[in-house]
């Protein structure tokens, strides 16, 4: 497919163009990115297409979500091409704002829930999702979209995107969409890019750690030996530092000792200077 794309810069323009589509009577999506699309970014766009007459995807590296030692510096920018994609893939609007535009001087709120964002991923980057949900909270108020799709690779930012949506009744239904995966099972990823020929090689012992620990976790293992047996496969591999290896309720994110009805396996792990996640429905 091929079409216009609009590319508009400040949340007032895309406020407007929202409330111009609603106007008509188009039911309306978002897609928040950080850009560096690749198809797992495409699904979420395919989604959001089924759901919604028209759709508007954002691109904004978020400064506010990366810690000081974090990857900001270098993380991929190719606005050209993500537009060339976005408007292939179908998408009607880029919302693509400069810091600025997002946090003028003066910017002083900070959106922080209790309890979802200190643990997992939240333990090992305090302040990531602070940043994650003030953005989040930022683009759903302005674009006032009827739903937003986000990748299920990312767990438990849909886990606190579902919570501060409905806490904060912004309106928008929050649709998961699932994990996109290389053919050898990596789950697709803007951070791969960093990933040297030979730790793409090796990253693949991520997904195949989650897919035996599911496997054994099904067939009634004891859940601790499971978890210990992945991150001993990890290390083996080259992983390391493992960040975690956790069974959790997929919604509140608490740990659990037996997997249960939409039980959730994640990980997080380094290899090398790149930082991987992943998860499966146990
Ligand atoms: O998942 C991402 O790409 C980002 O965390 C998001 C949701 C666009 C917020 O910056």
């Amino acid at each position: 497919m091929s079409q216009v794309i609009q590319i508009v810069r400040t949340p007032a323009d895309l406020r407007a163009a929202m409330a111009a589509w609603r106007k008509a009577g188009l039911r309306t999506a978002l897609v928040p990115t950080m850009g560096a699309l690749h198809a797992g970014h495409l699904a979420l766009v395919a989604e959001a297409r089924r759901r919604a007459d028209v759709v508007a995807a954002s691109i904004f590296v978020n400064p506010k979500q990366f810690g000081p030692n974090e990857d900001f510096a270098r993380y991929p920018r190719d606005e050209a091409g993500d537009a060339a994609k976005l408007r292939e893939a179908g998408c009607a609007l880029l919302f693509a704002p400069e810091v600025g535009d997002v946090y003028p001087p003066g910017f002083a709120t900070s959106v922080k829930l209790a309890g979802l964002p200190d643990v997992l991923c939240g333990a090992a980057r305090p302040g990531h999702f602070d940043g994650v949900a003030t953005v989040v909270t930022k683009l759903l108020a302005t674009a006032r979209a009827d739903v937003a799709v986000f990748g299920e690779k990312d767990w438990q930012q849909l886990a606190i995107v579902r919570r501060l949506a409905a806490d904060l009744d912004l309106g928008t239904d929050i649709v998961g969409a699932p994990i996109v995966r290389d053919g050898d099972g990596l789950a697709l990823s803007s951070r791969n890019a960093y990933l040297s020929a030979e730790e793409r090689v090796a990253a693949v012992a991520l997904p195949r750690a989650l897919g035996e620990a599911a496997a054994a976790l099904q067939a009634g293992d004891d859940v601790a030996a499971v978890l210990d047996t992945a991150r001993g496969r990890l290390a083996a591999a080259g992983f390391g530092p493992i960040d975690y290896v956790a069974l959790v309720d997929g919604a509140t994110l608490v740990a659990i000792g037996a997997p249960t009805p939409g039980a959730r396996l994640l990980a997080a792990a380094f290899l090398g200077r790149t930082r991987l996640i992943d998860n499966l429905a146990v």
